[in-house]
């Protein structure tokens, strides 16, 4: 049995982290060893490991797969231009200390694909030192034609704001669409095509430790994404002949090689190393039911730890569908300034702060200790609103947020998507004490 990944019936695997297994031909995962000396039908064994050897057990990810040709059989590797992809902070742009805002960004002149198509609007850290994170914005409308990419430097999230993608992975095929989010591990190669044509998202590129779902405390042991909801693909491969291009990002440049045949090669594969989708509808949200409403910690999905305890590289925060109902509440966030910055995307709807003026497919930077919160028009509502049940519905914002500082691309900086008038949206706030 082969399968052409476009045409696949989707299975999924359900979990996160599991000892997940799977075959596309029946009797082709070895039983009871990962390398015998010869594998069933001549496949060979390979391993890729997401962790050192060495990771604690937890934390530990690999995954066996046995594919008809190696990876490593390719061609030699040429430099490629990808201009709009930053790797890392950029040291040299002076950073305002200033809240910053994105009107949605146009998907117009994007007839590329998704790697061509990567913008990226703010990066931290060093991929170098396994430290930080990239926010990108994708505007792609063509499919990847034998075309593959590996992502070296970093594991990727991707949440859709316009546009279904089909993604063939090297472990199966996932189908994602706006409201659900796709987690690629580094190193596993992909494709992606665009059936809905034009397509825009936000990508979160992790240099750090990989994401896993947060530790619940005194919630318990059900709540916020459940571990059971994530879905990894089932083994397919692709049976075409033809060649195909791999493009790899490696130490913050891209190369490019010729290769005879589809990388997507693997029959069967085993392991707890997979890239997975999870529907935010899934999301068990968690708010307050007395006054007040808690940290938007508590919308954390899933969270890249550093090495500083309970301060992340990375925390992806979504702020789904939910009701209000504290009494004696100003309901909308606070005004506040924090440690960790904060890159926000907006992949439908409305987000209750910012009624008017952030839209999806537009984005919001507020850094370390730059003040902000609802606008103007945001706080008069809320400050006057009739306290009844609410439900804020048909919304989906989300937050990667970390605990350096995001540091704008000369790309973002120009881009006429710029908000230059975002800190006006406080501007009219009076002193309205009265002693
Ligand atoms: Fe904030």
């Amino acid at each position: 049995m082969t399968t052409s990944s476009e045409a696949v019936a989707l299975h999924y695997q359900s979990g996160f982290g599991n000892e997940y297994a799977s075959e596309a031909v029946a009797g082709a995962l070895p039983q009871g060893r990962n390398s015998p000396q010869r594998a069933p039908f001549d496949l060979y064994p390979e391993l890729i490991s997401g962790t050192a050897f060495t990771a604690p057990r937890h934390e530990n990810r690999r995954s066996w797969m046995y594919r008809r040709q190696p990876s490593v059989v390719s061609g030699r590797y040429q430099a490629y231009a990808q201009p709009h992809w930053q790797t890392g902070a950029d040291r040299e742009i002076a950073l305002a200390p200033e809240p910053m805002r994105w009107h949605p960004i146009p998907l117009d002149n994007a007839e590329v694909d998704f790697v061509d198509g990567i913008h990226t609007l703010a990066a931290n850290g060093d991929a170098e030192a396994h430290s930080g994170i990239a926010a990108h914005v994708y505007l792609a409308s063509r499919s990847m034609e034998r075309r593959a990419f590996v992502n070296a430097d970093g594991e990727m999230l991707l949440v859709p704001q316009q546009g279904r993608l089909v993604i063939t992975t090297e472990m199966g095929v996932l189908d994602v669409k706006p409201g659900e989010i796709a987690l690629l591990p580094r190193g596993v190669a992909f494709r992606i095509a665009l059936p809905d044509g034009p397509s825009r998202g936000y990508v979160c590129e992790n240099y750090g430790a990989q994401f896993r779902l947060p530790e619940l405390g005194p919630i318990g042991s059900n709540g916020l994404a459940n571990a059971r909801d994530f879905q990894a693909p089932v083994a397919a491969f692709e049976s075409e002949a033809g060649s195909y291009e791999i493009v790899k990002k490696f130490a913050g440049r891209f190369w490019r090689a010729p290769m005879k045949q589809s990388p997507f090669n693997v029959v069967a594969w085993h392991g707890n190393l997979a890239p997975v989708k999870y529907d935010t509808a899934n999301f068990m949200t968690i708010g307050s039911i007395s006054f007040d409403h808690p940290d938007p910690s508590i919308f954390t999905v899933l969270t890249s730890p550093s090495d500083t305890p309970g301060t992340a590289n990375c925390d992806f925060v979504i702020f789904p569908p939910r009701w209000l109902v504290m009494e004696d509440t100003f309901r909308p966030p606070w005004y506040h300034r924090n440690l960790m910055s904060e890159f926000m995307g907006l992949v439908y709807g409305e987000y209750d702060a910012k009624p008017g003026g952030f839209k999806p497919g537009g984005a919001s930077l507020h850094n370390a200790m730059v003040p902000h919160g609802p606008d103007e028009e945001a706080f008069d509502k809320a400050s006057h609103a009739d306290l009844k049940p609410q439900k804020l519905d048909n919304t989906l914002a989300f937050m990667f947020e970390s605990r350096f500082r995001f540091i704008p691309t000369a790309w973002a900086l120009q881009s006429p998507a710029l908000d230059t008038d975002y800190a006006d949206c406080w501007a009219g706030l009076k002193d309205q004490f009265k002693p």
